[in-house]
């Protein structure tokens, strides 16, 4: 049977324009939006996705917006769900109910730099590799286990703008990768470590672009 993902965007969705941009061994059921503006919806519209929103603003508090985000995610009987952007914190309940079928991107090498403003904070810690992470998603924001990384140089002259760029052109390599080992079957989760099949799969979990 193909497999089925939602993928959940805040914003500009070029993460989720990445995986819908490759040939996946699975089909993407659903493009979901906290914000009712997000541009990534029009885009997945236009490619005959499925979209909804779900606007934190119209609940009342974590619960009952992860509550109502569940049962939208649930409509599609999703084998993965793919954050994307998506600027949520989620709230235990909801992570485990995902448990092992919930992926993360996050543009840092983690666990340096967790949280919001990932750009800033290496240029001011003055480190000279950078990067991107996926990551399967546990109830500690950012730390759950690590799928993929890509490192980047940090250049004399970045500015947070310039390091960004640097950093999502290598996200928009390593996010649909990691999607389409899961959708292969080859990636998982077991007893809280990540599994990878595969010789070519295992020695591509560090990206290093040499241009
Ligand atoms: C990406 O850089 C992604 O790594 C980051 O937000 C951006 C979304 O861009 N995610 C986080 O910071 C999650 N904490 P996109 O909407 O164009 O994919």
């Amino acid at each position: 049977m193909t497999k089925r993902y939602v993928v959940l965007i805040s914003g500009r969705g070029s993460n989720m324009e990445a995986i819908l941009a490759v040939d996946l061994p699975g089909r993407c059921a659903a493009v979901i939006s906290n914000r009712p503006h997000a541009a990534g919806l029009a885009f997945a519209a236009g490619r005959g996705v499925p979209t909804t929103v779900v606007d934190h603003k119209q609940h009342a508090d974590r619960a009952a917006f992860d509550a109502a985000l569940a049962a939208e995610i649930d409509r599609y009987e999703p084998d993965l769900v793919i954050l994307a952007g998506f600027m949520r914190v989620l709230g235990d309940d909801f992570v485990r109910r995902y448990e092992g079928r919930m992926l993360n991107i996050h543009p840092s090498l983690l666990p340096s730099f967790p949280g919001l403003k990932t750009h800033e904070a290496a240029l001011a810690a003055g480190v000279r590799v950078h990067g991107a992470t996926v990551h399967f998603v546990t109830p500690s924001l950012d730390a759950g286990p690590i799928v993929v990384q890509a490192a980047v140089p940090v250049l004399a002259g970045d500015t947070p703008e310039t390091l960004a760029a640097r950093v999502l052109e290598q996200e928009h390599v390593i996010y649909p990768q990691a999607v389409c080992w899961f959708l292969e079957g080859r990636l998982r989760l077991t007893d809280g470590r990540v599994r990878l099949d595969g010789e070519k799969a295992a020695a591509g979990v560090l990206r290093v672009p040499t241009e």
